[in-house]
């Protein structure tokens, strides 16, 4: 697909685009906007804020993996908010994260994304978003100071390096800075309320249910099949010897 020449970013686009008042920074090219945006934080800023930029250098996946960026070709955002919530209230601002990209890239596209747990978005298939929620914590009140979301969309890049394993794109013709707000939306929406009112939408979009899956504990790979999501985002699993237990963070793969 190509790349629509009419898709520029500025900080003057999207804040014209973005209908909340959150502050909006934009640059070309950045290393990572959650590395940017960390750093921002450890200089004091306290208010609510939006990192984007057209390429990344070294974005960041979760487990230490590269997030692929290429120029223009998909969407590369940090949404930072102060929650000073207990630690508990936050665990399922992952899953949040996920059912907001979800729903946003249904509201402006006639596509229907499905969520890998914990919130991996793919579409037919192959994953299209990733996603790395990362917590600059206070250990002294066990209260979580801020919270970065890291979302990194693919919408037309099509060719990728040998390490990004079964990534595709979205393949529709969608604006950069509309998608942007769109999550922005959809994010300030969605944590301002509790779990329980879109667990229904994250279940209906999840694509793991019944499937047989692995997920790796402490090094240690495991065959397991996905039972439920339970009313925390936990994933219920069922293991090869009857056992069932809860995962509550951590990588799965489908076994296909
Ligand atoms: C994953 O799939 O493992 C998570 C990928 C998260 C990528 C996004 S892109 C914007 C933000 N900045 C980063 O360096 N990473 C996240």
């Amino acid at each position: 697909m190509e790349q629509n020449k009419n898709d520029i970013l500025s900080a003057d686009i999207l804040k014209d685009r973005i209908k909340s008042n959150i502050e909006v920074i934009y640059n070309q090219t950045l290393d990572s906007t959650n590395n940017l945006a960390k750093k921002l934080i450890q200089q004091g800023k306290s208010n609510a804020f939006l990192v984007t930029c057209d390429e990344q250098t070294n974005g960041r996946g979760r487990q230490g993996k590269s997030f692929y960026s290429p120029k223009n070709t998909g969407i590369y955002m940090s949404y930072v908010f102060h929650p000073k919530k207990d630690f508990s209230d936050v665990v399922s601002l992952t899953c949040a994260a996920g059912v907001a990209v979800c729903r946003a890239i249904e509201e402006i596209s006639d596509l229907r994304p499905e969520i890998k747990w914990v919130n991996d978005i793919y579409l037919n298939g192959k994953k299209i978003c990733g996603i790395l929620c990362e917590a600059v914590s206070d250990i002294e009140n066990n209260t979580i100071n801020s919270v970065i979301i890291g979302i990194g969309v693919n919408i037309s890049t099509i060719e990728f390096p040998d390490y990004v394993e079964n990534a595709a794109c979205l393949g529709r013709d969608i604006k950069r800075a509309d998608l942007i707000a769109e999550i922005t939306a959809q994010l300030e929406e969605i944590i301002s309320l509790n779990f329980g009112d879109y667990i229904d939408y994250y279940r209906s979009h999840s694509m793991i249910i019944g499937k047989d899956i692995t997920f790796i504990q402490n090094g240690i790979s495991t065959n397991a099949k996905a039972l439920e999501i339970d009313n925390n985002g936990g994933l219920k699993v069922e293991l090869d010897d009857g056992e069932i237990i809860t995962l509550r963070s951590g990588e799965i793969s489908i076994r296909v």
